[in-house]
């Protein structure tokens, strides 16, 4: 039988880098000396009081069962402290708060729970490929927006011709921004809640990178701004904050029907997220205040370590405020891929090339500060050979 497959699927480009992990493994199988700084996917432990909450909860069979939607009560009572104390963001546990299975259960659902054929999503270029996957299978029309150092990495209202907006249902913000390492101020935020409201489009802001923030700097909840509990959805992670990337949880806040129709929809595509991993996730919440310093500071000093790796061996580049990457210019200008094969052939160090999450990305790799600070030094200074 000829298998006929969706014409969305047939026509979905590939994940970015999806054949890396091959490749990589083949380099370390040939005794190559591989940093890798390519996924955003840290080296580092998560909070003992996760691990242990993880532990007591495997040994109840009640944890066991069927989790469904609504979960745990205490981890959603958990979220809503801590979007409270925060953020001073006040959100029902219930009625405003949807777990997910990793963020990416949101960014992929929410199109299925907006759009109608041809509806227009506006997502920054690059961005997290999920915006775009979501948007396609679902048969929407992705409108991406390139983030360049010029507008400061920012989807601004002025670069939507007012056709797009009056056709879009959606955006996709996030910031502090996977790969730019952008942030976005309040007045900025204001802004595009107002342009949301004026054309009717729905905010997801993607929050992923919430807590990782260096040097004072403490990005907002989009709940925060005046106007944004009208329009907005906002996304928040464990994967990044707590190093339970694996672990598989995050949560939605925001408007109510917002938050009722994508669990509606995810009622029909998981059921739950596992009541262990809850457990563990609240517990992290709970250790937040006296475990995430010492974890931030580790990410610092990596950044630190690269910035000053990096700028030695001659490379264009300031500390950014905020996520786990450096967003880096290629030398002498475009082909990133070209500089990122370079990279990984001549010098064993695996980056993301810009291209790879989205035209916009053209000219620049991304790295992830997710390996030691001896590790991150080393690769700086082999960077330094490809110029
Ligand atoms: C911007 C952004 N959003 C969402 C996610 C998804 O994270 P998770 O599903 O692990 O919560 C990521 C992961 O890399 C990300 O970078």
């Amino acid at each position: 039988m000829k298998l006929r497959f969706a014409t969305a699927l047939e026509t979905l480009p590939p994940y970015p880098l999806q054949d890396l992990p091959a490749i990589k493994r083949e380099m370390r199988a040939r005794g190559e000396d591989l940093i890798d700084l390519g996924a955003g996917d840290a080296d580092l432990p998560p909070p003992p009081a996760a691990v242990e909450a993880l532990k007591r909860a495997v040994d109840d069979p009640a944890n066991s069962r069927y989790a469904f939607q609504l979960g745990l009560p205490a981890y959603r009572e958990e979220i809503a402290r801590y979007m409270e104390e925060r953020f001073g963001v006040t959100v029902d546990p219930f009625e405003e708060t949807a777990l997910l299975v990793g963020s990416k259960d949101a960014v992929y659902h929410l199109p299925i729970v907006l759009l109608d054929p041809g509806d227009v999503v506006i997502m920054p270029d690059p961005g997290y490929a999920s915006y775009f996957g979501g948007t396609h299978m679902a048969g929407g029309a992705a409108y991406q927006v390139p983030l360049r150092p010029e507008n400061d990495f920012l989807i601004r209202p002025e670069d939507i011709p007012a056709d797009v907006a009056r056709a879009a249902k959606l955006i996709y913000l996030n910031y502090p921004n996977n790969p730019t390492a952008a942030e976005a101020s309040r007045e900025y935020l204001g802004e595009m809640v107002a342009f949301c409201r004026d054309n009717s489009i729905v905010l997801c802001y993607d929050n992923a990178y919430a807590e990782m923030a260096f040097d004072g700097y403490v990005p907002p909840s989009i709940l925060e701004i005046d106007g944004a509990r009208e329009v907005a959805i906002e996304l928040h992670s464990m994967s990044k904050t707590y190093n339970m990337t694996g672990w598989r949880t995050g949560w939605a806040v925001g408007r109510r029907e917002l938050i009722g129709a994508l669990v509606r929809v995810k009622t029909f595509s998981d059921t739950g997220v596992p009541f262990t991993i809850q457990h563990a996730a609240t517990a992290a919440l709970r250790s937040r205040e006296e475990w995430l310093p010492g974890n931030l500071e580790i990410f610092r000093r990596r950044r630190d370590a690269a910035i000053e790796g990096l700028q030695a061996a001659g490379y264009d580049i300031e500390a950014p405020r905020s996520t786990m990457y450096l967003w880096v210019p290629v030398p002498g200008g475009a082909d990133s891929a070209g500089y990122a094969r370079r990279l990984l052939t001549e010098q064993a160090v695996a980056v993301v090339p810009g291209i790879a999450l989205g035209q916009g990305g053209e000219g620049f790799v991304r790295l992830a500060l997710t390996l030691s600070e001896e590790r991150i030094r080393e690769a700086a200074e082999r960077m330094g050979r490809v110029t």
